[in-house]
């Protein structure tokens, strides 16, 4: 039996317990691990903290603060003025990132004039989650089964591949993808100059003219080069920054239903080192390296070259059809 004393100590025990569990996230304790070429399908990058492997997705902390949810964690997949498609690795333990591919061969973005690659940095959101399993209100589509996807405007460095970064939320774009929703946030780097001065899209166009217009367009057309059609934005524009941390804010619920275990998912490891009560997915991060079979240690090849054809640049009229020259092929 329990007696009195124990039941004493636990609940002595008991604050420390909750606030341990919310113990600040140190950011400086991340490093990346990263094996292979890039530009090949066994290239990883696993996120480190303190030296062992945890999950991009599903262990950083997606706010800083919860007290001012504009701002928001979020972890660089495409670093600016790259354009190889690498992206969270869904399926597999504690999501490393990856250069996703169509039929066997590594994907790049084709440049569309007056473009090079992505403008922007690019990349996810963590513990989000655009959940398929039902038409959302304001799209009327399913969730596209991904963390939600965020482009960073700011100005001061490209980032690079698996940076982890605080970036405050201006607006969004309900982008509608082969009948998916796909938002694509759009924030700025807390350190950014004018990040103290922008809260919204139409403050951004005081300081970044244009900028936010030739994204939207850029979202809509970029898929055009490769022979796809353009992609949908629902409302036909920027949903305001109140409306866009509302969406990341209702993503965020999702991912916990779906770590809870609550919701059907698929293609998905929910493998996380930082929630021990969720006892079905939890793993202690010392033992993940082992138990995951993930390389060891860091491990970097001298890059594959990428295909010729994405040096070229594409040109789209003004409906963004691609204008193509006799014999010429699509991308
Ligand atoms: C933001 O957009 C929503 C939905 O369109 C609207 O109801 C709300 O008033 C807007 N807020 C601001 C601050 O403009």
């Amino acid at each position: 039996m329990l007696s009195v004393s124990t039941l004493v100590q636990a609940l002595v025990l008991l604050p420390a317990i909750a606030s341990a569990a919310k113990e600040k996230f140190d950011y400086d304790s991340l490093s990346l691990r990263e094996v292979g070429a890039r530009n090949t399908l066994d290239w990883r990058i696993w996120l480190e903290k303190d030296g062992e492997p945890i999950s991009f997705w599903h262990d950083i902390p997606l706010y800083p603060d919860e007290s001012n949810q504009q701002i928001i964690n979020f972890y660089v997949e495409i670093p600016r003025w790259t354009d190889g498609k690498v992206e969270t690795k869904r399926n597999e333990p504690l999501n490393p990132i990856f250069h996703d591919d169509s039929q066997g061969q590594v994907r790049f973005v084709e440049s569309v004039w007056p473009h090079k690659t992505y403008p922007v940095l690019y990349g996810s959101v963590p513990q989000t989650w655009e959940d398929p399993n039902f038409d959302h209100e304001y799209t009327g589509y399913p969730g596209d089964n991904d963390p939600v996807d965020l482009f960073d405007v700011s100005g001061i460095d490209a980032g690079y591949t698996g940076q982890v970064k605080q970036v405050k939320i201006l607006g969004a774009l309900a982008m509608v993808d082969d009948d998916a929703t796909d938002w694509k946030v759009m924030a700025i780097d807390i350190r950014d100059p004018v990040a103290a001065l922008v809260d919204s899209v139409q403050d951004l166009d005081k300081y970044r003219p244009g900028l936010a217009k030739a994204m939207y367009d850029w979202f809509i057309y970029y898929k055009v080069a490769r022979g796809k059609s353009t992609n949908t934005i629902v409302g036909g524009n920027y949903v305001n920054a109140t409306f866009a941390t509302d969406v990341v804010r209702e993503s965020h619920e999702y991912w916990l239903d779906l770590m809870r275990g609550r919701t059907e998912a698929k293609k998905i490891s929910r493998d996380q080192t930082s929630n021990p009560e969720w006892r079905e997915t939890y793993v202690e991060k010392k033992a993940a390296t082992r138990k995951f079979k993930i390389p060891k240690k860091s491990r970097v090849e001298p890059a594959a070259r990428k295909p010729e054809k994405y040096e070229n640049w594409y040109h789209l009229d003004e409906q963004f059809r691609l204008i193509e020259l006799p014999g010429q092929k699509k991308a």
